[in-house]
């Protein structure tokens, strides 16, 4: 991972050196303090300003050398127009944006979190905004040897930045919390981002593995195991590539071992490389199938984060790892495997690949465990793409209260779901000559028919399928992500915890 500044909290006070950043509203410019420095400087800060037509409209930035009377370097104004609309969502955001603007920005720099009435937003907010300026300062260049040489790699936040506010102890509190979240998000993006020749299942296993420090019971289980467990669907997938798949079993028993309380339950697809199989895909964009195992870094992420921040629930994170490639002896189109459920698929085309992988997790999970409900996520296919963008992720469920829990924390953490339909006419563009099912259900609504695929494998459980081909990498660059992966899906799943199933 990158240099990340160090975020600290701190009472609400007049920065002395290095960078300030105020926040001006669209009345008054300033609070108490802004005002206090614009006076020390003989009112140098408002006049550049009002020379600057700036007026604190959201969104809004003034950057200006500090004028001659302070001892800062540079004073930069945060614009947030009508403060007291701001959703917490708002000002975490706001945070990405602030230490965006910071890059180039020296060794430290201290927000003034006043606004205009010298008040401060509350400890949520304050937390949010830190944690805003952490993920947005997140870039995956470890592969970056002559950065050093680079300007562009020069452009780095400051080493520290500190957060004056009102509250700061509740505010310090609520950021330790959430840091655990900002660091699950960082740990999906580094694996999304990583390439397919550092990455292999097996590797992606040690890191999951890795999580065992923070307490999460982790199994991994081989090739052999997985011949006795039947996951034939799963390997056959795998059986093309020189490297061993592998599947992981992460627990995070956050009301303790004895507690006999249902667990929440997480689904990865982690296709480590998909190259489409013999059914191959195009060389144009194939570099991004790097990116495949973009399900499989949220269930882990998203596992560090429970873990890190000692969420009251039993959660388990399932991933299945694999490699799609073509040799002489991957699996053909035509072949017919049996899954773990004892239902058969014809493999009509290799390169839908991730709804077999996903088959043998869910009768997996629903074997082992007795779900409370399944989330699954996987980077499942193009056509979600086509249908929402990059904006939102593809969402099916079978479970109204799950769905509707899922869609309220999208809009809280801004990672947006969107529902889908499924129903039996699609269901049955997916039946079979051969087998019980096909695993392409022809040309048109692919991200419904692999939703359908998924949901023959579910049984009496409320269950829900994010398609994340869209979201999870190659999405848009926003003020809290500028990394190729954004590790979607950590924050919105967290949240759905914290607000629905702990305690
Ligand atoms: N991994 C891909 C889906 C994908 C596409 C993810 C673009 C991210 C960006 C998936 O395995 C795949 O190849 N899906 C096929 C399904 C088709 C063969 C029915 C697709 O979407 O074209
Ligand atoms: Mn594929
Ligand atoms: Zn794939």
């Amino acid at each position: 991972m990158t240099d990340l500044p160090k975020l600290s909290f701190q009472k609400l006070a007049e920065p002395k050196k290095g960078i300030a950043i105020l926040l001006a509203g669209e009345g008054p410019l300033f609070g108490p303090i802004g005002q206090a420095l614009d006076d020390a400087s003989s009112g140098a800060i408002s006049r550049a300003a009002k020379a600057a037509a700036f007026q604190g409209k959201a969104k809004s930035f003034l950057d200006i050398l500090a004028p001659a009377g302070l001892d800062l370097d540079r004073i930069l104004i945060a614009g947030v127009g009508d403060a007291g609309a701001l959703k917490d969502l708002d000002w975490h955001l706001l945070g990405g944006a602030v230490a965006g603007k910071l890059a180039n920005g020296g060794a430290a720099a201290t927000v003034v979190l006043e606004l205009a009435d010298g008040g401060s937003p509350g400890a949520d907010a304050a937390a949010l905004f830190a944690a805003g300026a952490k993920l947005s300062s997140y870039r995956f260049d470890r592969y970056k040897k002559k950065k050093k040489e680079d300007d562009e790699q020069k452009k780095k936040p400051p080493q520290r930045i500190v957060i004056a506010t009102e509250g700061h102890s509740a505010a310090r509190k609520a950021y330790t919390a959430l840091d655990a979240v900002t660091d699950g998000t960082l740990l999906a993006r580094d694996l999304v981002n990583e390439p397919a020749n550092v990455l292999g299942p097996d590797d992606f296993a040690k890191r999951a593995k890795a999580l065992d420090k923070l307490g999460v019971e982790v199994k991994v289980l081989g090739e052999k195991e997985m011949q006795k467990l039947k996951m034939n669907a799963l390997l056959a997938v795998g059986q093309g590539s020189e490297r061993e798949s592998r599947f992981v079993v992460m627990r995070w028993n956050g009301l303790g071992k004895s507690s006999k309380k249902d667990p929440v339950v997480f689904v990865g697809k982690g296709v480590v490389f998909d190259t489409g199989g013999i059914s191959i895909k195009p060389a144009a964009g194939m570099e991004d199938m790097k990116g495949d195992m973009g399900g499989a870094a949220c269930v882990t992420g998203l596992m560090h984060a429970l873990a890190a921040r000692k969420a009251r629930v039993n959660a388990v994170g399932v991933i299945g790892l694999v490699e799609n490639m073509p040799d002489g002896k991957a699996q053909r189109p035509g072949d017919i495997v049996t899954s773990m459920s004892g239902q058969t698929v014809e493999v009509i085309n290799t390169d839908a690949e991730g709804r077999l992988v996903l088959a043998d997790a869910l009768t997996y999970v629903q074997q082992k465990f007795k779900p409370a409900f399944i989330v699954d996520l996987a980077t499942l296919t193009g056509a979600i793409i086509v249908a929402l963008g990059n904006e939102y992720a593809g969402m099916f469920s079978n479970d109204d209260t799950l769905a509707s829990q899922l869609s309220a924390a999208g809009e809280a953490t801004g990672e947006k779901v969107w529902r889908m339909p499924l129903a039996k006419e699609y269901d049955k563009l997916i039946d079979s000559r051969f087998a019980d099912m096909k695993n392409v259900g022809g040309r048109w609504g692919g991200a419904i028919t692999a939703a359908q695929f998924l949901q023959r494998y579910i049984e009496d459980v409320p269950w829900a399928h994010l398609d994340v081909a869209g979201t999870a990498m190659g999405s848009p660059q926003t003020d809290v992500n500028k990394s190729w992966a954004s590790g979607f899906g950590v924050r919105l799943l967290d949240r759905l915890v914290a607000d629905n199933y702990e305690g």
